[in-house]
């Protein structure tokens, strides 16, 4: 197989891998790790596993991670407990040229945020199809106080956006998730503020004010490695 024929698993592979390399230096007996959640953080943490005696465990931003984690020995760590971590590694479904993403596509957001703002360094590891110009043609999601729902969607279309209950889902804190369709986002800092007051949201799925530090990006040419713009 050429490198131009690679499918999105495998370059999810490759930014796995890839990452591996970028957590090495982090790895010791008392280092904790913070871990993301989806199908390209899967991959990470399977990879993870060979490497389990060379660090103390990990914090996990969603249920889903933390069971994966266990399941490979490694051991789940309460982030109160921990304090700060060293790296943070996760995926996106949006990243730009600053490395502000759109997160959330798997509803884990808000943990997803949480151990992302106890990181020193945030290392997102996403495939090629992920890197865009301008965020939001992936539908922004939007975490809410399940009470709030209606009022939320009504403030967001205020905003500009056509809201859209993600139904069945609730989230690891219990709560909804609401997805935001056709709403282009020029300004990720200002609009991330601007969703965070509206009253009854938990979080919004705008990885602005604290972006990745490194995207690993899976190409057709191999992983590029890109610090923001
Ligand atoms: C989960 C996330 C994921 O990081 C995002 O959805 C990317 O997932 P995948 O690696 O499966 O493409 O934010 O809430």
């Amino acid at each position: 197989m050429t490198q131009a024929t690679l499918s999105q698993d495998q370059l999810k592979e490759a930014v796995a891998a890839a990452a591996i390399d970028e957590v090495r230096p982090h790895l010791h007996r008392d280092s904790v790790l913070g871990i993301g959640t989806g199908s390209t953080a899967n991959r990470f943490i399977d990879r993870l596993a060979e490497l389990r005696h060379d660090f103390a465990g990990a914090v996990a931003s969603s249920e889903a991670s933390a069971e994966r984690l266990r399941s490979h020995g490694i051991e789940v760590f309460e982030l109160n407990s921990v304090g700060t971590v060293p790296v943070y590694v996760d995926g996106a479904d949006e990243v730009n040229a600053h490395l502000h993403m759109i997160k959330g596509g798997g509803a884990a957001l808000t943990r997803e945020k949480i151990v992302a703002a106890c990181a020193e360094r945030f290392i997102c590891i996403a495939d090629g199809s992920k890197k865009v110009e301008r965020l939001g043609a992936f539908p922004l999601p939007v975490e809410v106080i399940p009470m709030a729902r209606s009022y939320v969607a009504r403030e967001l279309v205020k905003l500009g956006a056509d809201p859209v209950y993600r139904e069945g889902v609730v989230t690891d804190n219990g709560n909804q998730i609401i997805d935001c369709y056709d709403f282009m986002i020029d300004d990720p800092l200002a609009m991330e503020a601007r969703l965070n007051a509206i009253v009854g949201v938990v979080t919004n799925g705008l990885f602005a004010a604290r972006g990745a530090d490194v995207l690993l990006l899976g190409t057709a040419g191999g992983v590029e490695r890109l610090t923001p713009a």
